[in-house]
């Protein structure tokens, strides 16, 4: 008998057993397919071209140049292995005093000095990834909810609700105002959650939107704080992309807003990180920024399960400290993100498609609802499935970001050199030419005699950069998108 029930236990807990990672999702396996056969040039010229991946590449030999001109800043060159042993030995969960006081600087000189902001107040943590969680394990219970303009980053589903046990309710928005939220759409979907008992702790905002490509205006903040102020609620945004706005209007960040609105700063935190910003999402550097004390004290505690290890804030402090870089890499860094967002919506306009227009972010919201065979989100696959297979382009379906429009994808424009570029919208023009998406498409796939074998790969591994070979935070297994084989 006790045998018996004995068998019945669960081995393992139920965050391991559930799927709340997300990762089958189109999002994930699109990067996945082209995990296992990557766009190479000249070894793999007809393998999938990366289109998913915010990643901001273009500004490196910047960042290159000044780690050349500052071998001190780096414990591991003979010049700076002088502080080695201090470095190394350093573990405080509060971080070094210099990086965070280099970080609250950079804030604020990337909010053009309209906010600053306390080093006291900066928490590390593993990336915006890491600080969002902890940060959310400050504010909430588990079944506890907080409301999110859709389309939204589909990783929120992971970073903020797997472990935590939080619940995120999309605040649907539509292309008829260009998908910006409005304060009737919180209001509708906040009165719907408290009618069907949810407790809502909160708004989570993404100023600039991933995936929009936009930022949000001064008056939709000021009205979406003095809202989560009336009904008490908290107010997080995540800036990470605020140093990546390439044209008018400029950023407004929440820091800003309620220095002139009625707000309790106890209910207002920023989510903020140097992945894209300075295009550095391998150093994990996350940070949770906080108007209220207690979040702070806790979050400090918690950061001890992600800190940003002490080489890599030793080398941040020397090089955000560093005044004349930092306005030399923005300048420069927006003025290349504008200039390739050109290039490429402008190639696609020429080819009658689309795009939200946009002013910040790594990625654009392109249009090819004309594309589908019928206004669906099942069409919406379909057209996916022939693009990432046949076009050979990850790009991401706008269903992986809850948006509630069929027809729309994201697609990142920063992660790749500009011959990829002209290869990419080559490709699309023949998916365009070739008459309409999914229907037409089969045909393209035939005519060219495309057969998928994601198995076998068609480029040496041993050519490929780590990061080719494995997405960063793609999983590992095979899905059964990545097996078939048409
Ligand atoms: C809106 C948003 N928040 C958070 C993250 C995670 O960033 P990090 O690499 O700093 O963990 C991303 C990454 O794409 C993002 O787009």
């Amino acid at each position: 008998m006790e045998f018996a029930s004995e068998k019945k236990r669960e081995i393992l807990s139920s965050i391991a057993r559930n799927d709340g990672h997300g990762e089958h999702s189109p999002y994930f396996d699109g990067w996945k397919a082209y995990d296992r056969n990557p766009f190479h040039p000249t070894q793999n010229p007809d393998g999938v071209i990366q289109l998913g991946l915010a990643e901001n590449q273009l500004s490196f030999d910047l960042i290159e140049e000044w780690i050349k001109n500052n071998p001190t800043a780096s414990i591991c060159t003979p010049a700076g292995v002088g502080k080695f042993k201090d470095v190394a030995n350093f573990q405080d969960y509060h971080g070094l005093t210099k990086f965070r006081q280099a970080v609250a600087k950079f804030m604020g000189r990337v909010r053009r000095g309209k906010a600053t902001f306390d080093p006291n107040r900066v928490v590390m943590s593993g990336g915006a990834t890491g600080a969002s969680e902890t940060l959310i394990f400050c504010l909430a219970d588990p079944g506890d909810a907080f409301l999110v303009p859709s389309p939204y980053y589909p990783a929120f589903d992971r970073d903020i609700r797997w472990r935590t046990g939080v619940r995120l309710i999309p605040v649907p928005c539509n292309s008829s105002n260009n998908f910006q939220v409005t304060l009737a759409q919180m209001e509708s979907a906040y009165t719907k959650a408290i009618e069907a008992n949810i407790n809502v702790k909160g708004v989570i905002l993404t100023n600039p939107s991933n995936p929009l490509g936009t930022t949000l205006s001064k008056e939709t903040l000021t009205s979406l704080l003095s809202f989560t102020f009336k009904k008490n609620l908290h107010m997080v945004c995540d800036e990470i992309y605020s140093a990546t706005v390439f044209n008018s209007p400029a950023f407004t960040s929440i820091s800003e807003v309620m220095q002139e609105t009625e707000c309790n700063p106890d209910l207002v935190h920023i989510i903020y990180s140097l992945s894209k910003d300075l295009g550095l999402p391998g150093f994990r550097v996350g940070i949770i920024y906080s108007y209220n004390d207690q979040v702070v004290n806790c979050a400090r505690k918690m950061s001890s399960f992600g800190l940003v290890s002490s080489q890599s804030q030793h080398l941040l402090a020397s090089m955000l400290s560093d005044e004349v870089f930092v306005e030399k890499f923005l300048e420069e860094s927006s003025r290349r993100l504008a200039k390739r967002h050109s290039r490429f919506v402008e190639g696609l306009k020429h080819e009658g498609i689309h795009c939200l227009e946009g002013n910040a972010g790594l990625f654009f919201w392109m249009d090819l609802h004309h594309l589908l065979k019928e206004p669906t989100h099942d069409a919406e696959m379909e057209l996916w499935r022939v693009i990432i297979k046949d076009v050979k382009l990850n790009v991401s379906p706008g269903s992986s970001f809850h948006c509630m429009e069929p027809g729309f994808f994201r697609v990142c424009f920063a992660n790749m050199d500009d011959h990829t570029v002209e290869v990419a919208l080559k490709r699309i023009k023949e998916l365009v030419s070739k008459g309409n998406g999914s229907g037409d498409a089969k045909k393209h796939g035939r005519k060219r005699n495309l057969s998928l074998n994601f198995t076998s790969r068609k480029c040496d591994e041993s050519l490929m950069s780590p990061h080719q070979r494995m997405s960063p935070h793609s999983p590992v297994p095979q899905s059964p998108l990545v097996r078939a084989r048409t």
